[in-house]
């Protein structure tokens, strides 16, 4: 088996995904000349089109929705290796047009080329799709390897996902499953690993010893778009928090891996998810926030008298010694004030401040908490509040504000997360992709949330999100860091 080969088979090749991710992604690898020597990509679909009109509508996308730097040379290159099959993914018979093309070159009448399947298409088909690859011989010879990608969302509750997640490993191993969530591919989720394991200020204190509260925000400053049928079925619980904030409490709050390989990340990340205290019918409204922002109801796709949340935030628990006590503030909503992604870290205040032991100094009021800021998206990088002395002032201090920012070096341009995850699915790198017992556990935590309980709270569109959420935090004697970034981003506008 070789690794020189690869051919990306897309099903769901003119949806929107394919334009906005998948063929920058492509565009990036051609460029950065990561791609393996012999690669090929069939975009499979139902539309009745010629290879130039796909092409066309390709380059595009990239065009239209990525500001990647292109030109028609490198995209005459790249749609060499572009190849549109229109077939009907859903019936068998079709199956055999595939299986002829991956035949076409290969003079031994074996499929030679490494197989990777990127299922962009509804969850509903994953199963029809799994099985008609089977049955058609394409999965099978030693020659080369099967890879399956999938796009969330992984089923709507627990027993859903387990009916997919079975459908899918009749055919495919779990090492050969590629579930992605690509808030995992950002370099600043990433960066977490890194800056909590390498750096000895920080991995000894990261407890409740040292701790006080954890806050992971995901805002975005969109509406639903024209996703409204699925999403008024899905809600940002089930969008966002179930996937994208899960995934980063979990490689935040995990226990220390054994080594840092693909199993030992991801049983710790399983680990931690495994641990977090499910939600009670009796507490469900004192810790979850659901709102929904005005005029979601006139959106296309979108029910009239639909309670559909588009924001939540609550607050979590983790069962274990290094977090028991602490508490996790996750909020996300869409058609907020700005898109913004970030963890604060909120160390407890020191103990033995200079105040208890010398009376001159009135400090113990103006201290303030040690903030570790990890900023995902759109600026990247880190921050950190300390306090310091007040020039000139002997009693008073200050807070002193170091900032990383990464975004702001110039000459880095971060990837977009799909240019690493689908090079990752080339290499056979699963790290980064969720395994079926962390979105098990997941789901079950999400299944312990009776959405009958929880009020939604209407908001401004474009606003902060609802009262609700800040008095939860208030309640507490605790904020939302994230607000400071608002406010100066707003002082920059
Ligand atoms: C997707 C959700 O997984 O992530 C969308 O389905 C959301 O609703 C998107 O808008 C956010 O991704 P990003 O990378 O723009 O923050």
């Amino acid at each position: 088996m070789d690794n020189l080969s690869c051919t990306m088979i897309i099903f769901g090749s003119t949806g929107d995904l394919t334009k906005r991710k998948l063929i920058p992604a492509i565009h990036e690898l051609e460029k950065g000349k990561y791609l393996p020597n012999k690669f090929k990509l069939i975009g499979i679909g139902r539309r009745n089109i010629s290879q130039e009109e796909y092409s066309n509508m390709l380059y595009k996308g990239i065009k239209e929705y990525t500001n990647i730097e292109t030109n028609q040379k490198l995209w005459n290159k790249i749609s060499e290796k572009i190849y549109y099959l229109k077939m009907d993914f859903t019936k068998l018979s079709e199956y055999k047009k595939l299986y002829e093309y991956l035949l076409e070159d290969n003079k031994s009448k074996e499929i030679s080329s490494n197989l990777m399947f990127y299922l962009a298409v509804s969850p509903e088909y994953f199963g029809a799709i799994v099985n008609n690859l089977k049955e058609n011989n394409i999965i099978d010879g030693n020659n080369h390897w099967n890879r399956m990608v999938i796009e969330k969302p992984f089923g709507k509750d627990f027993e859903s996902a387990k009916k997919l997640n079975n459908e899918i490993t009749k055919v495919f191993k779990e090492n050969q499953i590629f579930r992605i969530d690509h808030y995992l591919g950002k370099e600043m989720i990433q960066n977490i690993t890194m800056l909590r394991f390498e750096n000895s200020i920080f991995e000894p204190i990261w407890s409740n010893k040292y701790i006080e509260n954890i806050q992971i925000i995901v805002s975005e400053k969109e509406g639903i778009g024209l996703r409204g049928e699925y999403y008024d079925n899905t809600g940002a619980l089930k969008d966002m928090i179930q996937s994208h904030l899960l995934q980063i409490l979990a490689i935040t709050a995990m226990e220390s891996p054994e080594n840092f390989n693909m199993d030992s990340i991801r049983n710790a990340k399983a680990k931690l998810l495994e641990d977090l205290v499910l939600f009670t019918d009796d507490n469900n409204e004192e810790n979850i926030v659901f709102g929904q922002y005005e005029g979601y109801k006139d959106e296309k796709g979108v029910s009239k008298h639909s309670n559909r949340e588009t924001f939540v935030a609550m607050k979590v628990f983790i069962e274990n010694e290094r977090w028991q006590g602490v508490p996790i503030y996750l909020m996300t909503g869409k058609n907020l004030k700005e898109k913004l992604a970030q963890v604060n870290i909120e160390f407890k205040k020191p103990k033995n401040t200079i105040n208890n032991k010398i009376n001159i100094f009135d400090l113990e009021k103006n201290i303030q908490s040690n903030v570790l800021e990890i900023m995902i998206q759109p600026q990247e990088g880190i921050g950190l509040k300390i306090n310091i002395k007040k020039p000139t002032k002997m009693n008073k201090t200050e807070v002193a504000e170091m900032e990383y920012c990464r975004t702001c070096l110039s000459g880095l341009n971060t990837p977009d997360a799909y240019v690493k995850l689908l090079l990752d699915v080339i290499e056979g790198d699963s790290t980064r992709f969720t395994r079926w017992d962390e979105l098990s556990h997941s789901w079950r935590f999400i299944d312990s949330i009776n959405g009958e309980f929880i009020k939604t709270h209407k908001y401004k569109a474009e606003g902060l999100g609802p009262d609700k959420a800040y008095k939860m935090i208030n309640e507490d004697n605790r904020k939302w860091w994230f607000l400071d970034k608002w406010e100066k981003t707003n002082e920059n506008i």
